[in-house]
């Protein structure tokens, strides 16, 4: 299979693609997950691992948010470190803390020991792609993968950081170690990307959600060329690439020539400087997650000062500016994309 024909005509992907559009598209970060009453059933007593390895589970999750909001994409539900895991990192993922590394990656042996990634290892996500597209029709699938950086983040710190000091010091100062260790991840993300495609999925997205941790010197000299290579490789399989991260306006005009066809946005720049910066690109965020806590015609209104901003760009894909907060009222998700889908353009 290549990507799914019944969605080529989607307005996500005409969005993508800086065609113009009937409605402003919308699709949530996290949209999936802890926020929704129907996951933490099918989840329970099911670790997230676990849940990510078996195919009708993927199924089923992928579609929650499909069927509840009437969203214009779903995304696979998954993990930036699924592939790790499926290659044979001793990793987990601990509920409320994230991903966590049994053997951090400090030295050179420690990256060789990690195997390149083949169709075989994840065999299981092929089935989930194939079996989502089947279900979705004319929505289209949002493959992922982790940007190097981010992956590396983990790997190196052993799980969660804030300052991202370990990673940082091997970036400085192990440049070979670092070199070895960006390459790797950016086969797995490439290789993974590539599966997901083949299967069926219409884009993908880029998860650098950690590169904001980065100045624009060390972006541009040891993350940007890998991210750069993960983005050529996806692009040779024909579908648009979103690229993501978190607190990154010193960095978008850096990701977007990257090679993404869709930036995604923070909520943190305003939409029309996040424009500015990735220039002929389509852009995709960004409303403060939090603002789904606010009275809806709060909510609302600034919803709109989104969209409205949205139309100076190539093309704008509405979303959170990161992911959905896990205690997010759904009814409230609803409204705001009821409200996104019957905003005029005209
Ligand atoms: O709906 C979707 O967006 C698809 C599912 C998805 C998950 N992780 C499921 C998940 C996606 C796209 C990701 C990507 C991911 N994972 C990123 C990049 C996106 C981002 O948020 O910036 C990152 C940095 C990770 C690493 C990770 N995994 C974190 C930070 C956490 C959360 C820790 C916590 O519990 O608060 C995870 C775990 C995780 N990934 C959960 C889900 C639904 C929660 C686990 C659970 O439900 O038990």
């Amino acid at each position: 299979m290549s990507p799914s024909p019944a969605a080529a005509d989607s307005v996500f992907l005409a969005a993508a693609r800086g065609e113009a559009v009937s409605h402003t598209p919308v699709w949530y970060m996290r949209q999936a997950g802890r926020s929704l009453p129907e996951y933490l059933k099918v989840r329970e007593g099911i670790g997230m691992l676990e849940s990510c390895m078996d195919p009708d589970l993927v199924v089923e999750i992928t579609m929650q948010p499909v069927r509840r909001y009437g969203v214009d994409a779903a995304i696979f539900f998954s993990d930036i470190v699924l592939p790790l895991k499926a290659v044979g990192v001793d990793l987990d993922i601990k509920p409320g803390v994230g991903p966590v590394v049994a053997e951090p990656v400090r030295t050179l042996a420690d990256v060789e020991r990690i195997p390149d990634l083949t169709p075989e290892h994840v065999t299981f996500i092929t089935q989930a792609v194939q079996g989502l597209v089947g279900e979705l029709g004319a929505t289209p699938l949002i493959g992922f993968a982790g940007a190097p950086f981010t992956v590396a983040s983990y790997l190196v710190e052993g799980g969660p950081s804030k300052d991202h000091a370990k990673t940082k010091a091997m970036m400085l100062g192990a440049p070979d170690v670092w070199d070895a260790l960006m390459r790797k991840i950016a086969q797995i993300a490439s290789a993974y990307l590539k599966v997901q495609v083949d299967a069926g999925a219409s884009a993908v997205q880029l998860f650098d959600s950690w590169a904001g941790a980065l100045t624009p010197q060390d972006y541009t000299e040891h993350v940007m060329p890998h991210s750069s290579r993960v983005l050529a490789e996806a692009g040779e399989l024909g579908v648009p690439r979103i690229h993501f991260g978190v607190g990154t306006t010193n960095l978008l005009t850096l990701m977007g020539e990257a090679g993404a066809d869709v930036v995604g946005i923070d909520w943190r720049t305003p939409l029309e400087r996040g424009i500015e910066l990735v220039g002929d690109r389509a852009v995709q965020g960004n409303l403060d997650p939090t603002l789904v806590f606010a009275p809806t015609d709060v909510m609302t209104a600034r919803a709109a000062q989104v969209i409205e901003a949205g139309r100076s760009a190539k093309g704008h894909i509405f979303n959170l500016g990161h992911g959905v907060i896990p205690s997010t009222n759904p009814d409230q998700l609803k409204k705001l994309t009821d409200f996104v889908h019957s905003y005029p353009l005209g």
